[in-house]
């Protein structure tokens, strides 16, 4: 079988991250942060040493500003609902994000919250100049996804970034699709709120993710419990972190962005983007595909969206599957505004998302697949 849904899910995992998940569930006896015996003191240095891989990966400074979360969608949450946005407060994002900020932006937008959604141009980049004439007295956050689950294409943060520092307002990044596979450095770019899944290019296991938020932002919490009594006033990273942790997926987490660090986000990044100008390339040359976002790979993660003339995507997908053994992600992507924007709603699009672990003979693979279900009708 051949599999093509890394923008989903990383498949496989370096050997590294089944090892290290294995090795904490046999050994690790306590929970981090729970006790003072020795196997409390092991699970806590896990998850210590996992804050400090993605710091090293990410250039945030203070470790003790992420947050461990069980997806990006959880981390979005904890900062889009946590921040205390109320009327007449103004939220700036774009008509192509995942539902995770769809529909926890349209719930303060219930409230009264007000929202600007910025359209994407034809290869689905934002124009920096559409933000700085959406910001008013009251804007209080920009909001995007670096890159779309559906677009594919990697938006300008770092010039976002510099527009929102030098006008006070705080910028929040989904990096769902790019951490791990894009360098991404808080050195260098002004991020002020980054969420990111750990399952993805992380290398992580399923229910790991994490959210960074700067000093000086402190949203509520999302979950309360954890330490102390009533009167407690818990810390950073504790007071988003309620309850036992998901430790062995933590180590696994760890595990992921050690091999990312070794390897080297750059190589990771160079071979991807051959493999979608090989992909783009082939899909250019069949006849009635419609690709979404821009054709430039350097410009684009590793996944793409495409539309095949008088075929329904899904029913593409299942016939991959079922006849040539490669599986894709059809449909709308839990993305439907996304969709919408690209012109491609209801039917959604079929999406080809290869990884570190494919190979260049997969995707012409893939490309026969693709010619053969076009000839077949
Ligand atoms: N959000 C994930 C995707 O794009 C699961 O497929």
């Amino acid at each position: 079988m051949i599999y093509l849904d890394n923008a989903a899910t990383s498949y496989p995992k370096p050997e590294l991250v089944y090892r290290r998940v294995d090795e904490v569930l046999r050994t690790v006896a306590g929970n981090p942060g729970r006790g003072g015996h020795r196997g409390a003191l092991e699970a806590s240095r896990i998850v210590f040493h996992a804050r400090e891989a993605v710091s090293r990966l990410t250039g945030i400074v203070d470790s003790s500003r992420i947050v461990f979360t069980k997806n990006a969608t959880e981390a979005i949450n904890i900062a889009l609902k946590g921040l205390g946005l109320k009327p007449p407060d103004h939220i700036i994002t774009t008509s192509f994000e995942h539902n995770s900020v769809v529909k926890t932006v349209g719930r303060l937008e219930a409230r009264g919250v007000r929202v600007t959604r910025l359209k994407p141009d034809k290869d689905g980049f934002i124009i920096p100049g559409d933000i700085e004439a959406a910001v008013t007295e009251t804007t209080r956050l920009v909001c995007i996804s670096h890159a779309s689950n559906v677009f594919g294409t990697i938006q300008p943060i770092k010039h976002i970034g510099s527009f929102c520092a030098t006008h006070g307002i705080p910028f929040m990044v989904d990096a769902a699709q790019t951490l791990g596979a894009f360098p991404v450095d808080l050195g260098e770019i002004n991020i002020d709120i980054l969420a990111a899944t750990g399952h993805k290019a992380l290398f992580g296991p399923q229910g790991t993710g994490f959210l960074y938020v700067r000093e000086g932002l402190e949203p509520d919490p999302l979950v309360d419990g954890g330490t102390g009594d009533l009167e407690t006033v818990l810390e950073m990273p504790d007071r988003l972190e309620a309850g036992t942790m998901n430790t062995p997926g933590i180590g696994g987490l760890s595990a992921g962005v050690e091999f990312l660090l070794k390897e080297g986000v750059e190589k990771i990044r160079e071979f991807e983007a051959g493999l979608m100008g090989r992909l783009l390339k082939g899909l250019e040359g069949i006849e009635g595909v419609s690709v979404i976002g821009t054709k430039d790979p350097s410009k684009r993660v590793s996944l793409v969206s495409f539309n095949m003339e008088g075929k329904n995507p899904v029913e593409a997908g299942i016939k991959l599957d079922t006849e040539h053994s490669i599986m894709v992600r059809c449909g709308t992507h839990c993305a439907p505004y996304a969709h919408r924007a690209a012109g491609s709603y209801p039917e959604g699009a079929i999406r080809v998302s290869p990884g570190y672990f494919n190979r260049p003979e997969e995707i012409d693979e893939f490309l026969r697949a693709i010619k053969n279900l076009k000839e077949k009708n």
